[in-house]
């Protein structure tokens, strides 16, 4: 503890900066922000501290090699830099036991060379002595937005003080954009804050009235003492009261890890917990937050309710299936007046099944009837030209399972929407992405001597998986590509697409995303709308030929404008940006960034804002519960609802908590983004951080979104007029299903950061 005190002491001496070649050293830490040099291609001579770099391509580290010249690469790269390391950074630091090499975020995999020594690779230390080998890139998953944090002991004789070193990077790319971009690279002492680790256990254990949570406090140093205050408490973002649950005075001893459980009261409004560590000697805090999961959606009634779409669209002369999403006790028996012929309702499941050979617009009756009542429905059946009347609703493998998924996690999806009823609010489309097909670069054979795909040894039984899901009412989706490959390396539809169409609707295939990846290897601009229309409407045109309605998403990241030109190729739904990922930012820029493609978007034709992201997640075998907060996924469920986005879920279904089903259960949300009308939300306001997203329903009521998009808790006072209500109005809490009042004028209310308040209107009598 003394030594401690004494060196803590020391830091306070001020020492002049000093600007060195390469690398701005400051009293702790060395910036590493210029100087580096790039190659593409592999060498690992190029680890070697000689190695002549003279004639690289210098490049930035706040951005991807993509942005700087290098478009379109994927695969091997190297990154050096050459720089001068005073002992002055360890002498005025506080703690010396080890230096840090913060080396940024790195897309995809990467090892780390120190003058000329293998040290790191990926996310961790190597152990020294180690060779470096190919398999540092053979991954399912990716590590391209994880920080890369390496260590040496400040002993070890590889660091050459008051000398040139010389760091080297190789990296692999994947696919996408690649290279270190996040920028603010530096060597650096350690702080006394590094020592302290606050692990929080990623569930939250629900009972009735309380949520149970466990934290653990690590002292990492093998060296020093860790004395402090330990505070849990939380924090009503609405009314600012907090309530301590935990205050704490400790000792850790190195290496100690000290365990807390706690218990504190469900919260019914945006609440944050705290975890702070105010360390003894210096006064400084370490803290973490997160967001407690509330729960919003009122429980499910036990008398009948019929959800979900209330249009539905399929063609003449077609396979038909439609399951009647409804709730309430069971059992429930379901009966429909004015079927048009040649359908048949299955009274127990509500499932709706056949051909209809006569177009037409038929107004049908459904009823659910249970001990407890009845409710009464119009569902509208168009027999004519148009699919996907509403916005598809399903899960869809890629988010969690990435390429590991198997049949047998299919299976799981499509019991876990049965089992845990969310067949019963509408969720319908079971979607298998990229990883069911024979792997590009594999010795087996990829299609048969007739050229129809194989599947690869997960997937034995294609047709019999889609006959399952089918039996339950629900819908099968496949994944293919235009290109000769998809994005995992997998075979795709290139030169096969009316042998694909044929195999997919053997298969009882239902929806295909169809992914553009491989095929930008041989495209010329893969930004050009003329060059990137003939292969989707070679699909579409397969896809006519065929005798079974299959939904047809477009996949091509919103290139070449696709909103303008998607309907003609026969699109259903087309993305309209990248891919999504459980990020604030990320989700913030994709779903307020719609607004170019608002009008485009209708039944039968979607802008597609990408999948859900909430839940557990994670793009193969490592899943994490969703990193966006409580608030930010009330806020993503909301926005989609409002944009008429297909709602495709993409987390573990067999690990769903009380907080993510309240977020798909809720009638109320998932009816307004089925709402027939089908018109995308637009801003009507944006200012001081907050916005309002406005959707005309067709019932002539409005539904909108308050959005505080800010990184502050607000209180906002919302202009009626300003969304054309001249009127007074009834106002309606969408999430909590209860009216408000009347407002007319104003609407004034607090909403927490990254959080919504989600209304409709009524007007008023
Ligand atoms: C991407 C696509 C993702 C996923 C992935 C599969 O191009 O945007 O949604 O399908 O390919 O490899």
């Amino acid at each position: 503890m003394s030594k401690l005190a004494t060196v803590l002491f020391s830091s306070t001496i001020i020492i002049a900066l000093a600007a060195w070649e390469n690398g701005v050293a400051s009293n702790n830490f060395l910036q590493l922000q210029e100087g580096w040099k790039f190659k593409i291609g592999d060498n690992l001579d190029f680890a070697k501290p000689d190695f002549d770099d003279s004639d690289w391509k210098n490049i930035r580290v706040d951005e991807t090699v993509e942005q700087q010249g290098f478009e379109d690469y994927d695969g091997f790269s190297w990154y050096r830099i050459r720089f001068f390391l005073s002992s002055s950074l360890k002498k005025n630091a506080a703690l010396t036991d080890s230096i840090i090499f913060n080396l940024g975020k790195i897309d995809d995999f990467n090892q780390v060379f120190f003058n000329g020594e293998f040290i790191g690779e990926n996310i961790g230390n190597v152990k020294r002595g180690r060779k470096p080998t190919n398999n540092f890139k053979d991954k399912d998953y990716t590590f391209w937005n994880v920080n890369r944090r390496y260590s040496l002991p400040i002993d070890d004789n590889l660091i050459k003080w008051d000398a040139e070193n010389v760091i080297a990077i190789r990296v692999y790319d994947w696919g996408g954009a690649g290279g270190i971009f996040s920028g603010n690279l530096k060597l650096k002492m350690p702080e006394i804050t590094e020592y302290l680790s606050i692990s929080v256990e990623e569930e939250f254990e629900s009972g009735n009235e309380y949520l149970k949570k466990s934290v653990t406090l690590e002292n990492t140093s093998d060296a020093y003492q860790l004395g402090g205050t330990f505070e849990i408490f939380t924090q009503n973002n609405i009314s600012e009261e907090t309530h301590i649950i935990v205050e704490k005075t400790l000792k850790l001893q190195p290496n100690e890890k000290r365990k807390f459980s706690f218990s504190f009261p469900k919260p019914k409004q945006s609440t944050e917990l705290f975890y702070e560590f105010k360390f003894d000697f210096d006064g400084k805090i370490l803290k973490k937050s997160e967001g407690i999961p509330y729960i919003l959606t009122p429980p499910t009634k036990p008398e009948p309710q019929i959800n979900g779409a209330l249009i539905y669209g399929e063609r003449a002369g077609k396979p038909f299936l439609f399951r009647i999403a409804a709730t309430g006790k069971n059992p429930l028996k379901f009966s429909a007046q004015n079927l048009p012929a040649g359908l048949s309702l299955d009274e127990k499941t509500g499932i709706i099944r056949g051909i209809v050979r006569q177009k037409g617009d038929y107004q049908v009756e459904v009823f659910a009837t249970n001990e407890l009542g009845s409710d009464r429905k119009n569902l509208e059946i168009v027999i004519g030209n148009k699919l996907a009347l509403t916005p598809p609703m399903g899960w869809n493998s890629w988010n969690c399972w990435g390429l590991t998924v198997s049949e047998e996690k299919i299976y799981a999806a499509a019991k876990a929407f049965v089992d845990l009823d969310l067949a019963n609010h509408g969720w319908t489309f079971i979607n298998i992405d990229d990883g069911w097909e024979v792997k590009g670069n594999s010795e087996k054979p990829k299609r048969t001597s007739n050229e129809a795909i194989l599947t690869n040894g997960k997937f034995p039984n294609m047709k019999k998986l889609g006959d399952d899901i089918h039996a339950l009412g629900l819908k099968f989706g496949i994944y293919s590509s235009p290109g000769p490959l998809t994005c995992g390396g997998f075979t795709g539809s290139y030169k096969h697409e009316f042998q694909d169409a044929k195999t997919f609707a053997a298969w009882g295939i239902d929806y295909l995303k169809y992914d553009l990846c491989g095929l930008r290897d041989i495209m010329k601009d893969q930004y050009s709308s003329a060059e990137l229309i003939p292969p989707y409407e070679l699909m579409h045109e397969a896809l006519e030929k065929i005798d079974r309605d299959i939904i047809y998403s477009i996949c091509e990241y919103g290139n070449g404008k696709v909103w303008e030109w998607g309907e003609k190729v026969g699109g259903n739904l087309w993305r309209t940006t990248g891919d999504i990922w459980d990020d604030w930012d990320r989700m913030y820029q994709i779903g307020f960034g719609q607004l170019e493609a608002a009008k485009y978007g209708g039944p039968g034709h979607w802008n597609d804002p990408d999948m859900l992201i909430i839940g557990w997640l994670g793009w193969g075998e490592n899943l994490h519960k969703s990193k966006l907060t409580p608030d930010e996924q009330y806020t993503h469920v909301s926005l989609w609802a409002l944009l008429s986005a297909p709602l495709l879920l993409g987390n573990d279904l067999s690990r769903l908590d009380e907080f993510t089903l309240n977020l798909i259960t809720n009638d109320e949300v998932i009816a307004i983004d089925q709402d027939k009308l089908g018109k995308q939300a637009v801003p009507i306001i944006k200012e001081n951080g907050i916005e309002v997203w406005k959707k005309e329903l067709s019932n002539g009521n409005l539904a909108f979104g308050i959005f505080n998009v800010s990184d502050a808790n607000s209180e906002y006072s919302l202009d009626l007029k300003k969304l054309g209500l001249k009127e007074s109005v009834i106002l309606r809490d969408v999430w909590r299903q209860k009216n408000l009042g009347k407002f007319s004028g104003k609407f004034t209310t607090k909403i927490p950061s990254h959080g919504v308040i989600l209304l409709q209107t009524k007007i008023a009598d």
